[in-house]
C-alpha cells in the first residue's frame, strides 16, 4: 500500500500551508479520482482482484489496506502533520497497537491521571500477557518522568488534558527527554484534538486518538487512531496491525472521515460553550473545586495557553453534598444525558468514579484525585444559553 503525500490537490505548488479548518475538510485529497465524487465511495470489498499472477493492484485484502480507511488515514495524518496514519478499530485497539511495538521486559512511563480503560490495559492486562512494566507518575512535573526512567524504559505515554482531571502535560519538555535518551514518545490526544493541539510538532514521535469522540463527532461510531512522525514506525505499526487485525471497517473509517470535516467548526463551539460553563461554575455556591484549564487557577492554566490554541469541550467539578447531591444533579438535567463517553454534538454528564473509571480500582482513583463527587461534563454544541440554564436549575434543587 502506498500513503499518498500529505497534500491538497495535485498542482497546488508552493501555496502557503492551508489553515486547520481547511484541512479538516480537503485533508488527504480525499476527491474520487475515478468518478470525482467529493467524498471518497465506501469500498466494502474485503478482497482486491489482482491484473494478473503476481501482479496485485494497490489494495490486496482489507485487513491491510482499504481505499475508505485510506482516505480516512491520509486526512488524519495531514492534520497532526505525520507521516502516517493508521485507523483501528477503537482507541483501546489503538493503544494495544502502540504497545505490540515494545519488547517484552520493555518499561513503560505513563500518568498517574489519565483515562481508566488505558491504565486498565497497561497494569491488568499488558503487565501480565506481554511482561511490560509500568511506571505511573504525576506527568506535570516533566522531573517525574526523568526520575521514573529506567535502562530497558522504551515508551513514554502522554495524556493531555487528562481524562478526567484535565491536568495539562508539557509535551515539548517530556518528549525533549524522551528523545534525548532515544524512547518513543505517544501522546493521547483525544481530549484536544489537532484543531487545538499538535504533539508531533511539540516533538511526539506517536499521536492517539480514540476516534469515538471529537474526531466521530455523533456518537455513532467507536474508532481508533495512531499518526506517526515518522514512515518507518508508521511502516511498523502497519505490519503490526496487519498482524493483530485490529483495523476499523470503511463503514466506519467513513462516518470518521465524515465527522473530521466540520471538526473545526465543532471544536470552536466545544470551547466556548465549555468556558462559558466552567466560568458559571466556578464560585457557585454548590460547586466546591472547578477543573478546566481555561480557569486561571488552574494549575496548567499558563501551559495550557501555550501549548493549545483553546481549553477543550471536557469540564469536571466537584459538587458539594456528597454521592447523593451527584445522583440528584445528574437526574435533574435536561439537555445533559446521563451517559459515558464525551466529545460529540450533543451535552454528557456523568460521575467518572462509577463511570469512566469504574475500571480503576478505588484505591488507585482515590490517589489519582478522582473523588465520588467529582462530574464530568462533555460539553456539547447547543446554545450556550441552553445548557447553562440546565445547569443552574439542576443545582438549585437539594
Ligand atoms: C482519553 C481517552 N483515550 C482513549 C479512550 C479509549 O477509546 P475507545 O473508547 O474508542 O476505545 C478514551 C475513551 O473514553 C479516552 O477518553
Amino acid at each position: 500500500m502506498s500513503v499518498k503525500p500529505p497534500s491538497g490537490k495535485p498542482g497546488t505548488g508552493h501555496a502557503p500551508a492551508r489553515q486547520l479548518a481547511t484541512r479538516c475538510i480537503h485533508g488527504g485529497a480525499t476527491t474520487d479520482a475515478a468518478t470525482g465524487a467529493v467524498m471518497p465511495p465506501i469500498v466494502t470489498s474485503t478482497t482486491f482482484a489482482w491484473e494478473g499472477f503476481g501482479q496485485p493492484r494497490e489494495h490486496i485484502y482489507t485487513r491491510s489496506s482499504n481505499p475508505t480507511r485510506d482516505a480516512l488515514e491520509r486526512c488524519i495524518a495531514e492534520l497532526e502533520g505525520g507521516a502516517r496514519g493508521l485507523a483501528f478499530a477503537s482507541g483501546q485497539a489503538a493503544t494495544a497497537g502502540v504497545l505490540d511495538l515494545l519488547d517484552a521486559g520493555s518499561h513503560v512511563i505513563a500518568p498517574l491521571n489519565f483515562y481508566g480503560g488505558t491504565r486498565r490495559l497497561f497494569d491488568e492486562v499488558r503487565r501480565r500477557t506481554a511482561d511490560l512494566d509500568f511506571s505511573f507518575v504525576d506527568m506535570c512535573e516533566p522531573g517525574n518522568v526523568e526520575a521514573a526512567l529506567r535502562p530497558e524504559t522504551r515508551l513514554v505515554w502522554i495524556e493531555t488534558p487528562t481524562n478526567p482531571l484535565l491536568h495539562v502535560v508539557d509535551i515539548a519538555a517530556v518528549t525533549a527527554l524522551a528523545r534525548s535518551r532515544n524512547i518513543t514518545s505517544c501522546v493521547d490526544n483525544t481530549f484536544a484534538t489537532p484543531c487545538l493541539q499538535q504533539p508531533l510538532q511539540l516533538g511526539a514521535d506517536l499521536v492517539m486518538h480514540s476516534a469515538t469522540k471529537y474526531l466521530g463527532g455523533h456518537s455513532d461510531v467507536l474508532g481508533g487512531i495512531v499518526v506517526a512522525a515518522d514512515a518507518e514506525l508508521g511502516r511498523q505499526l502497519h505490519l503490526l496491525r496487519s498482524a493483530s487485525g485490529g483495523v476499523l471497517g470503511p463503514f466506519d473509517a467513513y462516518l470518521v472521515l465524515r465527522g473530521i470535516k466540520t471538526l473545526a467548526l465543532r471544536m470552536e463551539r466545544h470551547c466556548t460553550n465549555a468556558l462559558a460553563i466552567a466560568r458559571f461554575l466556578d464560585g457557585h455556591a454548590r460547586v466546591e473545586r472547578v477543573f478546566y484549564p481555561g480557569l486561571p487557577d488552574h494549575r496548567g492554566h499558563a501551559l495550557a495557553k501555550r501549548q493549545m490554541s483553546a481549553f477543550g469541550g471536557v469540564v469536571c467539578f466537584e459538587i458539594n453534598g456528597g454521592t447523593g447531591a451527584v445522583g440528584e444533579f445528574l437526574n435533574r438535567l435536561q439537555v445533559f444525558a446521563i451517559a459515558e463517553s464525551l466529545g460529540a454534538v450533543e451535552s454528557l454528564a456523568g460521575q467518572p468514579a462509577t463511570m469512566s473509571h469504574s475500571s480503576v480500582p478505588t484505591a488507585e482513583r482515590r490517589q489519582m484525585g478522582i473523588a465520588d463527587n467529582l462530574i464530568r461534563l462533555s460539553v456539547g454544541i447547543e446554545a450556550e444559553a441552553d445548557l447553562l440554564s440546565d445547569i443552574s436549575q439542576a443545582l438549585e434543587h437539594h
